[in-house]
Parts: structure tokens; C-alpha cells; sequence
């Protein structure tokens, strides 16, 4: 345990600023706002928090498109309010990581002004221009947000290159007066304090240099129409190829393992830093220690019904890959996903199947991430004007389904299930108007789900002990107090049981094993382990009482209980 580093034990908690507290009134969430709920987030019990962009921005990708990388969104407060938060977490004991977004800017950051305003222009080639081709764009590459990847520049007749909205122009990562000022921009922060960042979108950081067109069969409105019942990849072979075959020169091209692990040594020159890339692949960690100290699991989250077979299946093949020294990181939601309430639920159990969910990314090996909003049940919004739209991309699929033929209340429909909206809505503090997130009379940035007022709330579950919040509280607890959780092995047991998942996770210093249970159906079970320890003491269970001694010789298991014991001999 001593020798783990600190991101290795914590449990990080995102936060999505637009959404997570407004400290003015004004209906956006803020820096104020953030830090008076540090109490919130101590006494929840995380580790650690990824902020969301929180840099001056246009806000066409809410923060993600970045036009000052050293500075705060007005909206969002000052520097003087930025550090005032750092100084509050820090004295709770939470670090804190920030978002950094590298592969484009804002088509407003006054690099781009710059480089779009001649041909000749000193910082011309800090983004990726070209000349057309007989009048049409260099190549016939798309964007995954809609539409092609180049964008006309009439003033000086040349095509940028953007992988997400033309708003987001890519930057040229082959200049080194990018990354000059990209480093610059990071070093920024360390040397303000933050413990490391979450790296935006590092895939799509270079493009194939011969920029030869793709040669996908399909058009994207293909894509599209196989894409607009939410994407699971790793269940899908087929699509996933077709997606490969469509961006796959658009992305994980050669050269951004060795711009790691440029970061890496920038980042190595602070101690105790640390970065997470939003990105699965395993090559990522490099050899174990010179590129990311970790990547997101999220072929764990990638399919539509979580059952123990895909976890099981998932666990192997991840902790093999891994090289040496590397730590696993696993996730659920974040906010460009389905909030994790509406997505595996069956209808009937939604709330008992997000609990075990929630035990499974707490006590798989690995650092977990969560979700602001998450600990209270939030669940996805479905908004019922397109007006109301704040995520581009959706308001494109809205478009293309009209033009399909669908009816404005079914595209509505649609975009509304697709959009990343979804997720994003502000964070249900109470059951006072607009959930007490801004004051009653003031319009949200997006609307508040009106579901607040059933329970899904801080205030009314703070005080229940049944809640969901207090359930996360008592895992999180729970966690920090089991030595075996956070370091130990993995072994997996009952391999062929789709209906629950149970596995051991032992550590040695200290010498502890823990057994988890957890039953992901509605049978109940009497379970019989063959180990070498007969009985277990419980820690957590959602039936049993905690230090209660069972035998592992038949051990019942109600309907998706959650159960979490100490081997003893
Ligand atoms: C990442 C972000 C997403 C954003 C995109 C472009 O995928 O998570 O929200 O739209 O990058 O920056
Ligand atoms: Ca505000």
C-alpha cells in the first residue's frame, strides 16, 4: 500500500462546471460556486476531482473549445477564484486535475485570429491548412460531428482541417511553436499547483501525412442513421470496422506516443503529477512509465446491458494488456455518455443495478472515476425543444432526420435521446426551485430535470439512510478502509455464471483478501466457493449486517445483493 502513488489510491470525482454549482445567480455554474461545495464533496468522500474546461471559451463544445488557455472563463470566475478553490481542496485533502485539450482550439483563441489572417502569416502553420482540390476540399474526409473536416477560409483560399466543429480548428502538432506554447500553457498549472490533467481526445492529435481520402462505402448518413441508437462498440464488430474504415486516418496515427511522452517529461518536472488520457488504448501507458500514468477503461462501459460475462471477459483481457507497473483506471459515465442510471437499468431494478455498478467500479483493480450527479441517481433529461439544445452535434442529427423523413416530434425525439445534453443538466441540490441550483426565476444554461422534486436530490437523501447518497458515501468509506480493494490482485471465481460476478481481491501489506458478490440479477443464490478460508465477515452487504461471519460453503445471495467480506481462516 505505502509504495502506491496517491492517483493510484484516490477516487476521482468529474465535475462539469457549467453544471455543477451556481455561486451568482446567474444560472451557470461557477468557481464560487464549486468551492462551497467542497464540504459536499469531503464529506461524499472522493479523493480527487477532474474539472471539465473551465478556460475563456466561445462555448460552441461547452469548454471544449478552449480561446485562452491561461485564464479563467469570466462566467466562471477569476484567477484569484480558481486559486481560492485550489486552497479550499486543498485543505480538505482533494486534489485537483484539469482538462487539457491539445488536439484543437477555440476558431476564436487568438492563435487561430492569427494564423487564418494571411497566408503568410507567422502562426499560418500552427493549424492544419491546405489548398482545395478542383474547387472541392482537399480530401473527402468527415467530421464525427457532422459534415466535412474541412472548413473554406474565403479571405486567404485555403481549407483548415477540424475532426470535431469547425469552431475547433485542429492544431499542427508537427510545429514546434505549438508545442512551445501548448507546454508553456501547461506548465501554467502545475506550477499553480494542480496535481494533472485529464488529456482531451489525444487519438485525433495527428492525421495520416499523405491525407489520401478515406475509402468507406458508406456515406455518413450512413453512419449516422447505424450510429442513432447510441454507440456501443465493443459489442458491434461490424460498425466499429465501418467507423475504422470511415475516420480511421483521422486518428491514433504515428507520432502522438512520442508527443507523450514529450508531455510526460514536462509534467515529470513537477513531483507528483499525474495524467489520464481520454483514450482506451493500452499504448498509451508506453512502457508502464513514460507516457500516461493512466487510460480509461471504457470498453467496460461500452455496451448496453452490463452483465457478468462482459466484466469477466473485459478484466482479462485488460489486465493482461497492461504492460508492467501500469495501473488499470475504470469509468461508468462522464458527460459525453448516458448517465449510467438510464443506461443499464431493465425497467424494473434501475436503482438496485446502478448500486451494483457502482460497488463493481469501486471494487474492481483500479482507479475509478465517477460522475458528478451520480452519487444522488441522476438519470438522463430528455429535452422537449430544440431550442434548447446546447451540444451541436445534436442539433445536426436533428436536422438529417428531417431531411430523412422523420416527423419534427420524432426527430425531436431522437436528437433528444442522442444529445450529450442529456447528461450535462445542473446538478439537483435540494428540492427547492430549479433544484436549488440557481434561484427560483433564474433560466439554467440547460434545464433542470424536473425529476428532482421524486427524492433525486442532495438535500432530501442526505438525511435518508436508504438513499443512494449515503449508499455511495458508505462504499466510498468503505474502500479507503480496505487495504485489499485499493491494492490487491484480481481473481476471478464461478467463471461461468452470467447472473452475478464475484471475484477476490487480495493484497499483501497488509495481508487482507476480500471476496465480492455481486449479484447483477433477480435470483436469488446459495453460493458454495471451494477456498482454502471456509467463512468470510462481512463488510458491506445490501441483506446481510456487517461482521456477521457466513460460510463460503453456501453463502445466499439475495436478488442483486452486493456483498463484500473479509476471508478469514
Ligand atoms: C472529448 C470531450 C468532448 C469534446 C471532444 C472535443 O471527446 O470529452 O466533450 O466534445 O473531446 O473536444
Ligand atoms: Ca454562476
Amino acid at each position: 500500500m505505502a509504495e502506491l502513488k496517491w492517483w493510484q489510491k484516490a477516487v476521482f470525482y468529474q465535475i462539469y462546471p457549467r453544471s455543477f454549482a451556481d455561486g451568482n445567480s446567474d444560472g451557470i455554474g461557477d468557481f464560487i460556486g464549486m468551492t462551497e461545495r467542497l464540504d459536499y464533496l469531503a464529506d461524499l468522500g472522493i479523493d480527487a476531482v477532474w474539472i471539465s474546461p473551465h478556460f475563456p471559451s466561445p462555448q460552441f463544445d461547452v469548454g471544449y473549445d478552449v480561446s485562452d488557455y491561461v485564464n479563467v472563463a469570466p462566467e466562471y470566475g477569476s484567477l484569484d477564484d480558481f486559486k481560492r478553490f485550489r486552497d479550499e481542496a486543498r485543505k480538505r485533502g482533494i486534489r485537483v486535475i484539469l482538462d487539457l485539450v491539445l488536439n484543437h482550439t477555440s476558431h476564436l483563441h487568438q492563435w487561430f485570429i492569427e494564423s487564418r489572417s494571411s497566408r503568410d502569416n507567422p502562426k499560418r502553420d500552427w493549424y492544419v491548412w491546405h489548398d482545395g482540390k478542383n474547387g472541392a476540399p482537399p480530401n473527402n474526409w468527415l467530421s464525427p460531428f457532422g459534415g466535412p473536416a474541412w472548413e473554406y477560409d474565403q479571405a486567404t483560399d485555403q481549407y483548415y482541417y477540424h475532426f470535431f466543429l469547425k469552431e475547433q480548428p485542429d492544431l499542427n502538432w508537427h510545429n514546434p511553436e505549438v508545442k512551445k506554447a501548448m507546454w508553456d500553457a501547461t506548465r501554467f498549472w502545475l506550477d499553480m499547483g494542480v496535481d494533472g490533467y485529464r488529456l482531451d481526445a489525444i487519438g485525433t492529435i495527428f492525421e495520416h501525412p499523405a491525407m489520401l481520402d478515406h475509402r468507406s462505402e458508406w456515406t455518413q448518413e450512413q453512419m449516422r442513421r447505424a450510429l442513432k441508437n447510441g454507440f456501443a462498440h465493443g459489442e458491434d464488430k461490424e460498425l466499429t470496422k465501418k467507423w475504422d474504415l470511415m475516420y480511421g486516418l483521422q486518428v491514433d496515427q504515428d507520432g502522438v506516443h512520442r508527443l507523450m511522452q514529450e508531455l510526460r517529461v514536462v509534467v515529470d518536472e513537477f513531483p507528483e503529477r499525474m495524467l489520464v488520457g481520454e483514450s482506451d488504448d493500452i499504448e498509451f501507458y508506453g512502457d508502464g512509465s513514460n507516457e500516461l500514468h493512466l487510460a480509461f477503461n471504457f470498453p467496460l462501459m461500452n455496451t448496453k446491458h452490463l452483465n457478468p460475462n462482459w466484466i469477466r471477459n473485459n478484466q482479462t483481457a485488460r489486465l493482461a494488456a497492461l504492460p508492467p507497473g501500469a495501473w488499470p483506471c475504470n469509468t461508468f459515465n462522464n458527460h459525453d455518455s448516458s448517465r449510467m442510471n438510464s443506461r443499464y437499468g431493465d425497467g424494473k431494478n434501475d436503482e438496485a443495478i446502478a448500486r451494483a455498478v457502482l460497488a463493481l467500479v469501486l471494487t474492481l483493480r483500479g482507479t475509478p472515476f465517477l460522475y458528478n450527479g451520480e452519487e444522488i441517481g441522476m438519470s438522463n433529461y430528455r429535452l422537449t425543444d430544440l431550442s434548447l439544445f446546447r451540444d451541436p452535434p445534436a442539433v445536426w442529427f436533428y436536422e438529417k432526420e428531417i431531411e430523412d423523413g422523420s416527423s419534427p416530434e420524432q426527430a425531436l425525439i431522437l436528437a433528444a435521446d442522442n444529445t450529450r445534453d442529456r447528461c450535462r443538466t445542473p446538478m439537483q441540490w435540494s428540492a427547492a426551485a430549479n433544484a436549488g441550483f440557481s434561484p427560483e426565476g433564474v433560466q439554467t444554461w440547460l434545464p433542470v430535470n424536473p425529476n428532482y422534486v421524486q427524492g433525486i436530490n442532495v438535500a432530501n437523501q442526505q438525511d435518508d439512510p436508504k438513499s443512494t447518497l449515503n449508499f455511495y458515501k458508505r462504499m466510498l468509506q468503505l474502500r479507503k478502509q480496505t487495504p485489499s480493494l485499493i491494492s490487491g490482485d484480481y481473481t476471478p471465481l464461478h467463471e461461468t455464471s452470467n447472473d452475478y460476478f464475484s471475484f477476490l481481491r487480495r493484497s499483501a501489506d497488509p495481508e487482507q483478501t476480500c471476496l465480492v458478490v455481486l449479484n447483477f440479477s433477480d435470483k436469488a443464490r446459495n453460493l458454495k466457493f471451494n477456498l482454502k478460508a471456509g467463512a468470510a465477515r462481512c463488510l458491506f452487504s445490501t441483506h446481510k449486517s456487517e461482521n456477521e461471519v457466513l460460510s463460503l460453503n453456501a453463502l445466499n445471495v439475495a436478488p442483486f445483493e452486493i456483498f463484500i467480506g473479509e476471508l478469514i481462516s
